[in-house]
């Protein structure tokens, strides 16, 4: 049997079968008794596996894990490990306010904290939910003992009046139907139904679904983890197979440090742009490969990334939704298109003991109408082009969901211009964007960039997803449904608005967004990534003298914590002391 090689003392045997602390033992092993489980068990040189809970009755998207525990359970008991389930401090995306990426970090503090301190030999991420996913891998890096992902899976997909409505894409289009006047509001309420129709995570390409497919492409799930719908037979499967299997690497000792190279995370990055992939995957991969001690640059999104062709024909770069993706192959299915077009680095160790070439094999997909082939792509050149300026040091637009019209006219094809210039309608947070956006003193036309600042990590605080703004409800009803946006905040993984986003350093800290003002020229060139305010350096100098927009007071105590300790999106938003942090669990936490 697999799991039955070289014995090895785990780390929790420290705990509870420590002849020189007899007296802590008794201590550590009286209270798990007294819900049933026994000395000799604990005593018994088992694993005791962390089944890290990311599902509770406020994280709806990731509360199929309350069920899937159980089957994870069965798997650990199977293989010889002893399971103990804990809470993670939840992350709901679309409830949490002023924004879920203020719990990133802490979800992430919380849970170094639990598998450091408490007798915990290795553990099962339940993830799901945007930011559950980076925030607890970021967690089993710093800690490093072994660790494997199980999405929770996306939902079914939606279907109204005949047609898929994906989630958050489904909003986004139906925001702009009841401000055009083409809906009431009891329909809008009727299609955000329609669009959730199952336990699960949002179906669409958006951010859950990109970072649980960066997960499996990193090698930390088993293969084919990730598209699995929630509700699903094979999702209940799976999990029991992940209890399995990471009962083997604690024997093994496989741990994150060994899976989290630099050739994983440009493998992410590649994948990412083959699958269209969110926004958010960028602080989220720089984070990620931060806390692995892994260097990753900003260049690398551009270098690795740029020139990858969309592959999946999914929303919101393309047509379908999780359950067909699944279908078709899921993320073996894409990663086995790049890998046989020499596009990955994937000679390298993941979860299941075996390289990801070996995973790949016989993943070849049979549903061209979902997963294309890479020489016949749905769309060259998908990845996030990296642009800098005046105005910012780095920011990233994702070339996959801009309109046919756009990109023939601006991206970097022969023949195009590559450089517009706008004029610039600046928002001082999404309170000022709503009260203004329809004011016909700020003349916004075909011409204008809607920018939106004080959305950082500092100024928000956490980084809003607000930079998909739309146009004002004039331009809608005359049938322009998006402009050019700018901002250093985030914009939501289901939009497919031309934006230019997650500008660093944000206004907050004196980037350049917070000298631009209503009326500014702003060029950009797509051909040489520049992005610039055109104001003389005299204009520009008087305004620094006056200072930067003010944001908001921290409201809670961890917002002021969190503020004083992250830093920007370009480097990850990450909690910057934490970063030193890696593999704690070496040292055990004296008694
Ligand atoms: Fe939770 Fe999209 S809002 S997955
Ligand atoms: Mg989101």
């Amino acid at each position: 049997m697999k799991n039955q090689q070289t014995p090895r003392r785990f780390r929790s045997q420290d705990w509870f079968d420590n002849p020189d602390h007899i007296d802590m033992t008794a201590l550590y092993l009286e209270r798990f008794m007294n819900y049933g489980i026994t000395a000799e068990e604990l005593r018994s040189g088992r694993p005791i596996i962390g089944i890290a809970q990311s599902g509770s009755d406020i994280s709806p998207c990731n509360r199929i894990h309350l069920e899937l525990a159980r089957r994870v359970r069965d798997g650990i008991r199977d293989a010889g490990g002893i399971p103990m389930e804990f809470p993670l401090h939840p992350i709901f995306e679309n409830c949490r306010r002023p924004t879920a990426a203020i719990d990133r970090n802490l979800s992430y503090l919380g849970l170094v904290e639990i598998l450091h301190g408490y007798p915990i030999d290795a553990v099962v991420l339940t993830t799901g939910c945007d930011k559950t996913t980076p925030a607890q891998i970021m967690a089993a890096s710093t800690v490093d003992i072994p660790a494997i992902v199980l999405s929770g899976g996306p939902m079914l997909d939606g279907w109204m009046d005949g047609e898929l409505v994906g989630s958050g894409a489904a909003i986004w289009k139906g925001r702009r139907q009841l401000s055009a006047g083409v809906i009431d509001n009891d329909k809008f309420l009727e299609i955000a139904a329609a669009s959730a129709p199952s336990s699960g995570h949002c179906n669409t390409m958006g951010t859950a679904s990109t970072m649980n497919a960066m997960a499996e492409a990193l090698g930390m799930s088993l293969t084919g983890c990730s598209a699995i719908p929630a509700p699903y037979r094979e999702r209940g499967q799976m999990a029991y197979e992940t209890g399995r299997r990471i009962v083997a690497m604690a024997h093994e000792d496989l741990r994150p440090s060994a899976i989290l190279t630099r050739e994983a995370f440009l493998d992410a990055i590649v994948v990412n742009a083959a699958i269209g992939g969110s926004t958010n995957a960028q602080p989220h991969i720089m984070a990620m490969a931060r806390h692995a001690g892994v260097e990753l640059k900003s260049e690398d999104w551009m270098e690795y990334g740029y020139d990858v062709p969309l592959l999946l024909n999914m929303q919101p770069a393309g047509k379908y939704l999780g359950e067909r993706f699944h279908r078709a192959g899921g993320v073996p299915a894409i990663m086995w298109e790049l890998q046989q077009a020499g596009k990955l680095r994937s000679d390298r160790l993941t979860a299941t003991g075996k390289t990801m070439v070996q995973n790949l094999e016989g993943r070849e997909s049979h549903d061209r109408e979902v997963v294309f082939r890479f020489d016949a792509p749905l769309r060259e050149r998908a990845g996030f082009l990296v642009l800098k300026g005046n105005l910012f040091d780095f920011a990233i637009m994702k070339t996959s969901v801009i309109s046919e019209t756009f990109r023939e006219r601006y991206l970097n094809t022969p023949g195009s211009e590559g450089i517009f210039e706008c004029k610039a309608a600046v928002f001082d947070g999404s309170d000022d964007y709503h009260a203004r956006i329809n004011d016909p003193a700020l003349g916004i036309d075909e011409n204008t960039i809607l920018v939106i600042r004080g959305a950082g990590p500092v100024g928000w605080p956490g980084s809003a997803e607000v930079v998909n703004m739309q146009p004002p409800d004039a331009l809608l009803r005359r049938g322009i449904t998006t402009l050019p946006t700018l901002g250093d905040g985030r914009q939501s993984g289901t939009s497919d608005s031309p934006s230019i986003l997650n500008a660093s350093p944000e206004s907050a800290v004196g980037g350049g967004l917070a000298y631009l003002r209503d009326g500014d020229k702003v060029r950009i060139d797509l051909n040489t990534g520049r992005c610039d305010m055109l104001i003389s350096d005299e204009e520009l100098a008087k305004r620094k003298a006056e200072g930067i927009p003010e944001v908001p007071p921290s409201q809670t105590p961890w917002q002021e914590i969190y503020r004083s300790t992250v830093g920007q999106l370009e480097t990850g938003a990450c909690m910057e002391l934490a970063v030193k942090y890696q593999g704690v669990a070496k040292v055990l936490p004296r008694h």
